[in-house]
């Protein structure tokens, strides 16, 4: 409505004032995607706060996200409009368990998802996303001992697909994990000549009837590149805005009902408007810790490359 359009052009002229730059997340908010200068999957977000052109960044994610930019640009001033939206995924685990396992398996290399804390990507000798871990897996020697974590389902069908065993800690996605293989089954005989596309974080089975499985972005792509016009889609209903945008005359539906992350909804354009003005909050990472995990960032963006 017209408070929206207000409230929108108040940002984008406060932004352009105080030349910040504005990195989103495919679950954002329409408008929020709509207001941001890059919109990404968690991969491209954290490049791109490498390459922001603006020394304030302002991410528009979950917690680990706007960490990630942290943790590479310490040069840069990094914002949170919602410092409390995190991914229960990425809390599950803890740097100690991390620690507990390596006591055990010294020889392990321990790969961890960005969803994680920076303490734990610390602690971790590479990150990968849902976008790169295979090929970061596969970048390791077949008789190497990787742990894989969070989350299990990442994990197993990364393992599925290189043929290859990892180990994992039980941890998952309590928006994708949701959906089940009779979710999918029913979609599918509805609309039975769609194509499937379905995020990583999904359980093996759901992923085992996909005709692409990937990262948001590489959902995306799938389907404005597929020459397909109905696509039954598992993953956070946020990506279809980006497809929508497009024009590009394709049908969107949803493997189950409520596909919503409510941290990834919690940021609003007030949240960041407030957050513009007032410069807050300031997310930061203690030096000691930083470190440890721009050295595993790092390495993910050198092996995804
Ligand atoms: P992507 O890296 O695919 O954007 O996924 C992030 C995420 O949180 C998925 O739930
Ligand atoms: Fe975390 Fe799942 Fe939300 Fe992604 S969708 S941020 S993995 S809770």
């Amino acid at each position: 409505g017209k408070d929206d359009r207000q409230l929108i052009q108040t940002i984008l002229d406060l932004k352009k004032e105080k030349n910040v730059y504005i990195i989103a997340h495919y679950y954002q908010r329409e408008s929020i995607q709509d207001i941001a200068d890059f919109v990404g999957d968690s991969y491209s977000m954290a490049v791109a706060a490498q390459k922001s052109p603006s020394n304030t960044i302002l991410v528009a994610g979950v917690d680990f996200m706007a960490e990630s930019a942290a943790i590479l640009c310490p040069d840069k001033t990094v914002l949170s409009p919602e410092p409390l939206a995190t991914c229960p995924m990425a809390n599950s685990i803890s740097a100690a368990d991390v620690l507990d396992y390596k006591e055990q398996h010294p020889d392990s290399i321990i790969v961890s998802y960005v969803n994680t804390p920076a303490e734990i990507k610390a602690v971790s000798d590479i990150c990968c996303t849902s976008s790169n871990a295979e090929r970061i897996i596969k970048r390791f020697p077949p008789e190497a001992n990787i742990c894989f974590l969070p989350d299990q389902n990442l994990a197993v069908n990364v393992a599925n697909r290189i043929g290859r065993r990892l180990d994992y800690f039980t941890s998952a996605c309590p928006i994708h994990a949701q959906v089940t293989e009779e979710d999918l089954d029913a979609k599918l005989q509805a609309h039975p000549e769609a194509m499937v596309a379905v995020h990583p974080e999904c359980i093996p089975e759901v992923v085992s009837k996909a005709d692409y499985c990937g990262s948001t972005a590489g959902i995306i792509n799938f389907v404005l590149n597929s020459s397909a016009k109905k696509f039954i889609i598992a993953t956070e209903c946020g990506v279809m805005h980006a497809i929508n945008k497009a024009n590009a005359d394709k049908k969107l539906y949803l493997a189950a009902e409520e596909l919503i992350c409510p941290n990834m909804k919690s940021i609003t354009l007030e949240k960041i408007l407030y957050s513009i003005e007032q410069m807050q909050t300031v997310i930061t990472v203690p030096e000691n810790i930083r470190v440890g995990a721009a050295m595993a960032l790092e390495k993910m963006i050198i092996y995804s490359s």
